[in-house]
C-alpha cells in the first residue's frame, strides 16, 4: 500500500522517466487512513487537516460550519452537525481513527459519551485531544503521566457550578477509555502555541523581544517552560494513528522544559532581535498585579510548591511515540512572520502581555524597590 504523498511523488517521477520506474523499487509508505477529524477549523484543526493531506491521508471534518466553512475545499469532505445535539452526519460512516478536538468545554464527558458510544463500531480508534490542565497534583519533577488527574473527589466543585476545564477534560478522557477500552489514544497538551494563535498567548513575546529596548522578564531565569508548537503536536497526533498507538501521553516540549533565560534567549535568535532584559521577582510581580500564567504574564509560571513540575514533564514515551520538538527559534520566527501578516489595527490590540506604559511603570518600580 502506498501513500498518496508516494503516489504524487513517483507520478512526479514518472512524468520524466516514461514507465521507466519499477514498482519494485517504490518505498513502501505506512497505508493512508481515513481520518475523521471532530473540529477541523478554529486553530488547531486546520494545522492538523494540512499535516494530514500532506502525509496522503483521507480527511473528513465534522463541525458546525460557523468556522472557516469551505476553507479547504475539495481536497477535504464537511459534514455539519452539532457535538450537542447532532451527530446524524456521522452515522453509518467508517473511519480508521477520529481526532477528537472540539469537546472542550464543560460539556466535554457528554459529547464524548455521544460521539464515543456513536463511533465505537465505526472507528478503530479515538484520539482525544485532552490537556495538561487535568492533572491534580503537578508538584512531581520530573512529572509524568502517571500523576493523579483531577476528580469531583480530591477537588469538588461547588453544587450547581459547571465542571472545570481540566475537570471537564479528566472526566471525557474516562468515558472514552469505558466506551472504547484499549482503544483509545489520549493527548494533553500544554499550551499550544504558533502560527494562527488567535489567543496572542505566546506571541506576545515574539513580538515584544522583537520591539527590542528593556524588556521585562519575569523571575530570575530559571523557572521553565514547557509548550507546543502546534504543527509538531499535529504531526504527533497524525504518527499516533498511522501507528495505531494507543495509551495516555503528554504534548509539551522540549524534554525537561527548558528555563526562561533559554525560552527568551532562543526567541531572540528567531526574531533577530538585540533586546536588553531585567528579571523581576515573581513575587514582586504578583503583588503588583502581574500573575504568573495570567493575562500579563503569558506562558509564565513559577516551578515551586504545586506548580514545581508544571513544565518540568519526562517526554521519554512521548519521543520514542514520535513526537518531535521543532527549536523554539524556529516557533518563534515563524510566529513573528504570521504576526506581521495580520491587518495594523489587529496587531495594534495584542490580547495579552504588558503594555508598554505598564511595562515602563512596572520597571521603574522594580527599580525603585532595588534600589537601581
Ligand atoms: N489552545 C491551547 O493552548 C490548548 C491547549 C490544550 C488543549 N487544547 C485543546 O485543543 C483543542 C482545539 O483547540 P482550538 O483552540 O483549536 O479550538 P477552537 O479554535 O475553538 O476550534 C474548535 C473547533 O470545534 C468546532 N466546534 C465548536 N463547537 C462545536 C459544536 N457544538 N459542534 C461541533 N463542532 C464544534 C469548531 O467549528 P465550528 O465553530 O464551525 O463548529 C472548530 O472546528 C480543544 O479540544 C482544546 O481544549 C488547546
Amino acid at each position: 500500500m502506498y501513500s498518496r504523498r508516494d503516489f504524487i511523488a513517483t507520478g512526479l517521477t514518472a512524468l520524466g522517466a516514461a514507465s521507466l520506474v519499477d514498482p519494485r523499487y517504490l518505498v513502501p509508505a505506512r497505508a493512508a487512513k481515513k481520518l475523521l477529524i471532530l473540529g477541523g477549523t478554529g486553530f488547531v484543526g486546520p494545522h492538523n487537516v494540512r499535516e494530514a493531506l500532506k502525509r496522503g491521508h483521507e480527511v473528513t471534518i465534522f463541525n458546525r460550519g460557523k468556522s472557516g466553512k469551505g476553507m479547504f475545499g475539495k481536497d477535504v469532505e464537511e459534514l455539519a452537525g452539532d457535538r450537542a445535539s447532532d451527530l446524524s452526519a456521522l452515522k453509518g460512516r467508517k473511519w480508521d481513527a477520529v481526532i477528537d478536538e472540539s469537546a472542550s468545554l464543560a460539556s466535554a464527558p457528554e459529547w464524548v459519551k455521544l460521539s464515543g458510544e456513536l463511533l465505537r463500531d465505526n472507528v478503530e480508534q479515538y484520539l482525544f485531544i485532552s490537556t495538561r490542565s487535568v492533572y491534580f497534583d503537578l508538584s512531581s519533577v520530573p512529572m509524568t503521566n502517571a500523576a493523579p488527574v483531577l476528580t469531583l473527589e480530591n477537588s469538588p466543585i461547588e453544587a450547581g457550578k459547571p465542571l472545570s476545564y481540566g475537570h471537564a477534560k479528566a472526566y471525557a478522557e474516562k468515558a472514552l477509555h469505558e466506551i472504547m477500552p484499549g482503544r483509545v489514544t489520549v493527548v494533553r497538551p500544554g499550551l499550544i502555541v504558533g502560527p494562527e494563535d488567535d489567543t496572542d498567548r505566546f506571541t506576545y513575546w515574539p513580538v515584544r523581544i522583537a520591539r527590542g529596548g528593556e524588556v521585562l522578564v519575569p523571575g530570575d531565569g530559571s523557572d521553565h517552560v514547557q509548550i507546543i508548537d502546534v504543527r509538531d503536536l499535529m504531526k504527533f497526533c497524525v504518527t499516533l494513528t498511522e501507528n495505531r498507538t494507543f495509551g495516555v501521553f503528554n504534548g509539551v516540549g522540549p524534554q525537561g522544559g527548558q528555563p526562561f533565560r533559554e525560552f527568551v534567549s532562543r526567541i531572540q535568535q528567531g526574531v533577530g532581535s538585540n533586546p536588553t532584559y531585567t528579571w523581576v521577582d515573581a513575587d514582586f510581580l504578583r503583588a503588583n498585579g502581574a500573575n504568573p500564567y495570567g493575562r500579563e504574564l503569558p506562558v509564565y509560571q513559577v516551578m515551586r510548591g504545586r506548580t514545581a513540575g508544571f513544565a518540568r514533564f519526562d517526554i521519554t514515551p512521548e519521543l520514542k511515540a514520535g513526537l518531535t520538538v521543532r527549536p523554539m527559534e524556529d516557533t518563534a520566527r515563524d510566529t513573528l512572520a504570521w504576526w506581521k501578516t495580520l491587518p495594523a489595527d489587529r496587531q495594534a490590540a495584542i490580547k495579552t502581555g504588558f503594555t508598554p506604559e505598564r511595562e515602563q511603570a512596572l520597571l521603574a518600580l522594580w527599580k525603585a524597590r532595588a534600589g537601581k
